[in-house]
């Protein structure tokens, strides 16, 4: 299959990359390289906005079957202090790809959204179906995105399938993303410097490992699944102490964060139902948390060598 992945270059969109790569897929990526490093020599990475006008014409000449689209600006506290640029990538950026797809031909987009679009949500592990509560410009940002791929399935029948992560975390993640407080949490262990846990510690999130999360994005490739969106995570929520343990156990460090004060606008708690997800694309996470650690704090510690 001839694929696009947008966003080619950065933490998910290079695992991805890899992935489809090594099941002998045609991938062409785009990234304007803001924030994403992994580039390789074998494949076309195009340096581009993903709201460049000129997207269009490169995706018309590549005519990929499948787009994945994951470029986007990532941090929830970036957007609140520029929501403009926020919506200009990844509302307009989407509104793009979603054109460009659909003048190529292409039978899919998978679009990538976020469990921030539930905000406060009413009860865990939040169903796909709940009623979205975006509370940051970032999460408006990415529900106008999966409305704009609902609405290009129903005007022009390019198909969709949407799928909201959980926080990912793994090897070449970094300090912005979602589950940046693991990078965090890492890096300051392995370099001997104190670590912060911000407000009581009992903040929780949903940890899904990236291999994970790309196995969701292959399924979500085909037939099934389209016109839905599907929640990407593990259904376990862990709290920001528990999280330092299990960082501290990997990292073989000492397991003594500080307190500081809590962030206005984080949210309490999430998890994710991915039952609907394992019903319709086969799909269940397999990495458990401690595993998923291990093998990103061994990643961090090849980075420092
Ligand atoms: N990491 C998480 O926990 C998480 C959780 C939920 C959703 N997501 C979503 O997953 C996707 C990938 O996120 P990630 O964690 O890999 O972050 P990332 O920052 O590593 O990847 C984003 C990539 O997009 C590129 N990019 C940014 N702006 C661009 C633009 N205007 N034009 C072209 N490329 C641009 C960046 O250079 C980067 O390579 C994003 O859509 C993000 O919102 C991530």
């Amino acid at each position: 299959m001839r694929v696009l992945v947008t966003g080619a270059a950065g933490f998910i969109g290079s695992h991805l990359v890899d992935r489809l790569l090594a099941e002998g897929h045609e991938v062409a990526g785009v990234d304007d390289l803001s924030t994403g490093r992994n580039t390789r020599d074998d494949i076309d990475i195009w340096e581009m906005d993903v709201a460049d006008p000129a997207l269009g014409g490169r995706v018309a000449g590549w005519a990929p079957e499948v787009v994945f689209h994951l470029a986007a600006q990532v941090s929830v506290r970036v957007s609140v202090g520029d929501p403009l640029r926020d919506a200009e990538i990844n509302v307009v950026g989407t509104a793009n790809v979603l054109e460009a797809a659909r003048a190529a031909g292409s039978r899919k987009v998978v679009f990538t959204s976020s469990c921030a679009v539930y905000g406060v949500p009413d009860a865990l592990p939040v169903p796909p179906g709940a009623r979205l509560r975006p509370a940051s410009p970032y999460a408006a940002s990415k529900v106008a995105g999966e409305v704009y791929a609902q609405m290009y399935r129903a005007l022009h029948g390019l198909d969709f399938t949407t799928l909201t992560l959980a926080n990912v975390y793994g090897p070449r993640q970094t300090p912005e993303g979602e589950a940046g407080v693991i990078s965090i949490f890492t890096d300051a262990l392995l370099a001997g410097r104190p670590t912060r846990v911000f407000g009581d510690g009992k903040q929780t999130r949903d940890y899904v490992y990236v291999a994970d999360v790309v196995d969701a994005f292959l399924r979500s490739a085909g037939d099934q699944g389209g016109g839905r969106r599907f929640n990407v995570g593990t259904g376990l929520q862990t709290t920001d102490r528990d999280l330092h343990t299990l960082v501290a156990i990997a990292a073989e460090a000492p397991d003594e964060p500080e307190f500081a004060p809590p962030r206005l606008g984080d949210l309490p708690a999430m998890s994710v139902d991915a039952e609907p997800t394992r019903e319709a694309l086969g799909w269940a996470p397999r990495v458990g948390l401690p595993e998923g650690l291990t093998a990103t704090v061994a990643w961090a510690r090849s980075q420092d060598i």
